[in-house]
């Protein structure tokens, strides 16, 4: 990356299947960088006045993809953020090109089996209703290339938050 380049990556973006520790790194790296952080799954819910299970029951999930990628494209003009990106943010195209465009994305991964038992008991994720264990399988199968175009991958599995917020600090760009 020339200077050009970096100077323009102004954010640093966590994209990451659910339960890879999102929102809790970003908490923590934000507290250490003194940088604002932002939930775009916390702004969509702001935005449409609802709940994410209740977008998804009222509206669809086309309707909340909609939301995600207009609140992500907003907070994308700031700078100096920490931004956690729900774990579908990377499904569209054009949501991949800006994020890249406006930050350096570092992608979270987690073991199956710790995902599943992070987000098991959690009715706020609509898409992981009835059988969770089956339900991350699936989707994990499927989307198991898109989160390929990140700057950065850190396996979470073994580490505590803490850890996680310094491996990143450590291998920043911006
Ligand atoms: C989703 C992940 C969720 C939330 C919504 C859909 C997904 O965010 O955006 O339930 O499609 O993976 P987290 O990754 O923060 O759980």
């Amino acid at each position: 990356m020339n200077p050009e380049e970096i100077s323009k990556k102004r954010n640093i973006i966590l994209i990451g299947f659910m339960g890879t520790g999102k929102s809790s790194v970003g908490c923590k790296l934000a507290e250490k960088l003194g940088w604002t952080f932002v939930d775009t799954d916390a702004l969509i819910e702001r935005k449409e006045s609802l709940t994410i299970p209740e977008i998804f029951a009222l509206h669809g999930e086309s309707r909340f993809r909609e939301t995600e990628h207009e609140v992500l494209h907003e907070a994308l003009r700031q700078s100096s953020q920490i931004i956690a990106t729900g774990g579908g943010a990377v499904l569209r195209r054009e949501n991949r090109e800006l994020m890249l465009e406006r930050g350096w994305v570092v992608a979270l991964t987690a073991a199956q089996d710790v995902i599943v038992r992070r987000v098991e008991q959690d009715p706020a994720r609509p898409l992981l209703q009835g059988n969770a264990r089956q339900r991350v399988a699936e989707l994990m199968e499927r989307r198991k290339d898109v989160y390929g175009f990140a700057d950065v991958t850190i396996d979470t599995t073994d580490l505590t938050v803490e850890a996680i917020a310094e491996l990143i600090l450590a291998r920043r760009q911006v």
